[in-house]
């Protein structure tokens, strides 16, 4: 299944290299909430895992994010810095604690995607970014941020389409405008 296909306004974006890339990742990870789901799709090579680095950065993952293609699934701590509430620190209720990058193409079967029970660790305070995430859109895709990555004119130049289902919907707007940098005309 095409990740537009359910989105009929997807958010057509374009980078200029690697590091634009990332760049663009931790301008979305100002958009994420525990809970979230973000599955990738592309080639080989298309900055899947470039694109991650980037989201973790923005999360405030300080580790250097790897492909965890051995281990499908690496789990980062994210500081959390505590917010003032009526005058005194506490820590945010709101914020993403731990980010979850998994990669899905060693698996041989959608059963495997079930197993792995994403949707379940991500609950309380985790978001996910799911490498080959595509392949498990039957399973994770009703309320995901799907991001494609294709490459473009020139060799580092990757289009970049955002789209957004389900629950997440009303986020669509919010991400234009924070990704709106990277707007493809
Ligand atoms: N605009 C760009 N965005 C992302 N990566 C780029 C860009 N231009 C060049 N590159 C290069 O393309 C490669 C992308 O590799 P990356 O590991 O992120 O891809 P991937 O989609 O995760 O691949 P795989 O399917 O093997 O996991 C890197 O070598 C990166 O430097
Ligand atoms: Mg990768």
């Amino acid at each position: 299944m095409s990740p537009a296909a359910g989105d009929p306004d997807p958010v057509r974006l374009r980078t200029e290299s690697a590091d634009d890339t990332r760049a663009l990742g931790a301008a979305l990870a100002k958009s994420l909430r525990p809970g979230d789901v973000v599955l990738l799709a592309g080639d080989l090579g298309a900055g899947k895992t470039t694109l991650a680095q980037g989201i973790g950065t923005g999360l405030g993952v300080s580790d250097h994010v790897t492909s965890p293609t051995f281990t499908l699934v690496r789990s980062y701590p994210c500081p959390t810095p505590p917010v003032s509430v009526d005058g005194h620190l506490r820590p945010s209720s709101a914020a993403v604690r731990t980010f979850l990058h998994a990669d899905l193409y060693r698996l041989e079967h959608l059963g495997e995607v079930v197993d792995l029970a994403i949707a379940e660790l991500v609950e309380d305070d985790a978001v996910a970014v799911v490498e080959w995430g595509d392949v498990a859109e039957p399973v994770l895709g009703a309320d995901a941020i799907t991001i494609r990555l294709t490459e473009g004119h020139r060799d580092d130049e990757r289009c970049v389409t955002v789209s957004v289902t389900g629950s997440s919907d009303p986020r669509r707007d919010e991400i234009r405008r924070l990704l709106s940098a990277w707007s493809a005309p």
